[in-house]
């Protein structure tokens, strides 16, 4: 099956963004290591990253027609505003999993909501850049049930 995995925005500034609460690795780092971690499990991943809404409103609405299986999304800030976002994701009907490098719960009350958490298959927060791999890696085991 096909992965697709989807940065919101400012996760292009990953490596120099605030390290101190997301990390030093960066966006392509993150990216390459998921692909090589998809390959060895036999699927293939592909990856958007956009700081506009619509546009990953747009992307999630193509990964109906493209064969894409499962989504893991890392919504950034429009995890606790859009509700355009989450309805794509509603309509597309596709498993996905939330992911957050930070633990949204141990920062700032307005990242305690999302408006993802309940449609996701799960949530992976708090572990910096391994909470992409720790998620691909539940995608891949379910792929593979
Ligand atoms: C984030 C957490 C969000 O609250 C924040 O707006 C982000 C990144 C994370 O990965 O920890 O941009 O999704």
């Amino acid at each position: 099956a096909k992965l697709l995995v989807l940065h919101g925005p400012n996760l292009n500034l990953l490596g120099t963004r605030e390290p101190e609460v997301y990390g030093r690795t960066t966006l392509a780092d993150i990216d390459a290591g998921l692909v090589e971690q998809a390959r060895q499990a036999g699927h293939e991943l592909e990856s958007f990253q956009s700081n506009g809404e619509h546009e990953l409103v747009n992307r999630v609405q193509a990964a109906r027609a493209d064969g894409t299986g499962f989504v893991l999304i890392n919504p950034a800030a429009f995890t606790h505003t859009s509700v355009a976002l989450r309805d794509a994701l509603a309509a597309v009907a596709l498993p996905f999993i939330e992911i957050h490098l930070s633990n949204p719960h141990s920062r700032e009350p307005f990242r305690h909501h999302s408006y993802f958490s309940d449609l996701a298959v799960g949530v992976v927060c708090g572990f910096g850049a391994d909470s992409y791999r720790y998620a691909l890696d539940a995608a891949l085991t379910r792929l593979s049930a």
